[in-house]
């Protein structure tokens, strides 16, 4: 393979300070060529992740802090364009996708780009059946979930669960895989139309959470309460949470689309039933490259045989990527927000 050479030009969204959505700016952008071990990927369709607005808004990497300008994002899916030097296994053309490229925290973004250079090392084939627009929507979000169901709680059958913001990009993913293996879901939704997005995704039940008390209602649906709580809203819902769960429930907290939850006494575990809580972070669950491809082939089976279903629920011009953060962070989206470039 000859490596490519040249600086190219490109469009990307970049920021200068950090701030609301009116901060991303779509602007002209200079790539270098793919360093030895890397390559240059064209992006067909970008994700939209909620830890892109954490970033924006600021104070997300904090060991780390970001030099300006930069490029949000840790995730995409489009055509492998040039290969640096000592890439072996990757042909130009290939289509490929990737979830994050570096950094305990993924420090390593600039996914909101027409193209950009990426370790080869970090790329997953995609297979025939699935769309970039599909990849993008799907592999972050459904490893997240992949992390939750085989590291922290498995469903089974005969468990109740209760998953916060069910129709939410991960909420619905975790709301069909629950389900399929066995579990009675109960979701928390922000309104009636993402109340019927729930149910068609796997939610016995659901709850407007924004109008009413939701342990009230956990325990009318399920007077003895839930086995697990998957909860990605974290700071408006945790505490309460644990006033969900029958003795040795588990909380699950992996994300805070709400803020971060408050510090937790742990007496309160053993005062409120001999309870458990975790709290996943999705780098450790693909850092091995076995542990990886063991994840993301399982879930390529499992939207094969139709078990997830990808909801993509608004595609937004990459150009367009602060109309975008408005309305995630307005919570008008349901399922994922894909950016096309
Ligand atoms: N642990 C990890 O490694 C990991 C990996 C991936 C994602 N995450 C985190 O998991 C969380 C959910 O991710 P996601 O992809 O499912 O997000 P998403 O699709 O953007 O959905 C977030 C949902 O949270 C609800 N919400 C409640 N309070 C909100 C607020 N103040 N602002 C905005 N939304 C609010 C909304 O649903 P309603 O309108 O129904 O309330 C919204 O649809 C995020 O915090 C994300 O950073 C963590």
């Amino acid at each position: 393979m000859t490596p490519q050479t040249g600086t190219i030009s490109c469009k990307a969204v970049r920021l200068h300070r950090n701030g609301g959505p009116e901060v991303l700016v779509w602007e002209d952008h200079t790539l270098p060529p793919p360093s030895p071990g890397e390559v240059r990927i064209r992006h067909k369709a970008i994700a939209l992740n909620f830890s892109d607005i954490n970033v924006r808004r600021g104070g997300f990497y904090i060991s780390d802090p970001k030099a300006f300008p930069m490029i949000l994002g840790n995730e995409g899916a489009g055509t492998v364009e040039a290969i640096g030097e000592a890439v072996e296994g990757i042909l130009p053309g290939q289509r490929v996708a990737y979830v994050g490229s570096g950094g305990p925290f993924y420090e390593n973004t600039g996914s909101y780009a027409e193209v950009r250079n990426l370790p080869a090392s970090c790329l997953i084939p995609l297979p025939p059946y699935v769309t970039e627009a599909q990849a993008a929507a799907f592999m972050l979000k459904g490893l997240t979930a992949s992390l939750v169901v085989n590291r922290h709680f498995k469903p089974k059958p005969g468990d109740w669960v209760l998953i916060h913001a069910a129709a939410s990009g991960v909420g619905i993913i975790l709301s069909q895989w629950a389900s399929h293996l066995g579990a009675t879901v109960i979701g928390t939704v922000g309104s009636p139309e993402k109340a019927a997005v729930a149910k068609a995704h796997g939610c016995a039940h659901t709850i407007l959470y924004r109008e009413t008390d939701f342990v009230k209602e956990v325990r009318r649906i399920r007077p003895e309460g839930v086995d697990a709580v998957l909860d990605g809203v974290g700071k408006d819902v945790f505490m309460a949470s644990l006033d969900c769960m029958a003795p040795f429930g588990h909380l699950v907290n992996y994300g805070n689309a709400s803020g971060h939850p408050p510090p937790l006494d742990i007496l309160l575990l053993a005062k409120k039933g001999s309870l458990q809580v975790s709290r996943p972070a999705f780098s450790f669950h693909i850092a091995r490259k076995e542990d990886a491809k063991r994840a993301c082939d399982e879930l390529f089976d499992l939207v094969r045989r139709g078990v997830l279903k990808i909801e993509i629920g608004a595609r937004f011009p990459l150009e367009h990527a602060a109309a975008a953060h408005a309305a995630v962070e307005a919570r008008r989206v349901t399922g994922s927000v894909v950016l096309e470039g």
